[in-house]
């Protein structure tokens, strides 16, 4: 049973294997997306490649993108047996690419489809198959939309939703505006769970700190609904990686103390050595950890040194070590200019 009351978003670019290695190094328990995988890349790219992960990151659902459901079924087949936790259908991206594909949000328009793809995933795992969506799709944006489209997919076996709390619009929008512009709404969630209180509801959309996330999962928004399963942030844990440091303590009650940013860098060290002696450049390895130190002392030092560093030719470890001796001087001068404004 995968506890989902926080999860990081899947995010292309961003929730590769080396952002998800890093993220667990700061929270034992978040569940973790993959980027988006097509079927066809599932099925017919470069496996290891793309579909690799270490046990390390579990839990770990492995998001795809498809609307056909013998592809979506063999895809989740495939997903099961190399261990992913959950299979997630992509009904929530509107890019242009995505929609030629006829998948993502287009599929909000089409319930059918999504609720074939559930069923034949269903029938090929055991794995927990959900669905990620928006809130609606260009003029097909009423409630009565949204709650016809979860009954019809609750239906044919998905029992968990994940929804970004904005529509899209398919034409005219960037996916980027599309994640920006069309107004959130936590409302329109909550009153999905009040109407399917037996479904796991997670949020996702807007929430740039754990306490504006923890405040959408206090008791039911609506009268006699019950609270939230859970909430999903996507672009804050990328931005600001650290935040998921707090996210045993806020969310599951743990009390372990987090490791410090400089204990999470050397504890990835290992990783990094072993992705770089397997052929991997250090670029990617290390791209999750440049915003670590995000306004701390330092920060833009760290930044600036693995921008600069990261690509060249034959960068090694390191390159991040050196970097962590330069935060460690520039706080240990801040340390000293503090003391001395408090003396
Ligand atoms: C760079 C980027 C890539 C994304 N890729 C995906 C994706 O592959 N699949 C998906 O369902 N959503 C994707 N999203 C949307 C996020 O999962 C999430 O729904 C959205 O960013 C809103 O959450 P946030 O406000 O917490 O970031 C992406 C978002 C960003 C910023």
């Amino acid at each position: 049973m995968i506890d989902r009351r926080f999860s990081v978003a899947p995010m292309m670019e961003c929730t590769d294997r080396f952002y998800r290695t890093f993220a667990r190094l700061l929270s034992r328990r978040a569940l973790l997306y993959t980027e988006m995988i097509t079927t066809g890349a599932a099925l017919y790219g470069d496996r290891a490649r793309i579909l690799g992960f270490d046990a390390f990151e579990r839990p770990v659902a492995l998001q795809l993108g498809g609307s056909d459901p013998a592809a979506m079924a063999e895809s989740a087949r495939l997903a099961e047996s190399l261990g992913y936790d959950e299979v997630n259908v992509n009904c929530g991206c509107p890019s242009d690419r995505v929609q030629a594909g006829r998948f993502g949000a287009c599929l909000m328009g089409e319930p059918e489809t999504v609720a074939a793809c559930v069923a034949a995933m269903r029938r090929a795992v055991s794995i927990p198959v959900t669905v990620k969506t928006r809130i609606g799709i260009d003029d097909r944006d009423s409630y009565e939309h949204l709650a016809d489209f979860v009954r019809r997919v609750a239906d044919a076996g998905c029992t968990v939703f994940a929804i970004h709390a904005r529509k899209a619009w398919l034409q005219g929008l960037s996916p980027k505006e599309n994640r920006e512009i069309p107004p959130l709404s936590y409302e329109t969630v909550h009153r999905l769970k009040a109407d399917f209180p037996a479904l796991t509801i997670v949020l996702n959309g807007g929430m740039k700190t754990l306490g504006e996330a923890l405040a959408q999962l206090g008791p039911g928004k609506l009268d006699g609904a019950r609270p939230l399963d859970g909430v999903m942030i996507g672009r804050a844990a990328y931005e600001t990686p650290y935040l998921l440091a707090e996210v045993d303590r806020v969310f599951y009650g743990e009390t372990a103390a987090p490791p410090a940013r400089s204990e999470a860098v050397h504890a990835y060290l290992p990783f990094a050595a072993r992705m770089l002696a397997a052929g991997v450049p250090l670029g990617p390895i290390a791209k999750p950890l440049i915003p670590l130190f995000h306004g701390q002392p330092g920060g833009r030092l760290w930044r600036r040194h693995l921008a600069e560093r990261v690509h060249r030719k034959g960068a090694g470890v390191d390159v991040l070590d050196t970097g962590l001796a330069i935060v460690a001087e520039a706080q240990a001068a801040d340390a000293r200019l503090r003391e001395r404004a408090a003396a």
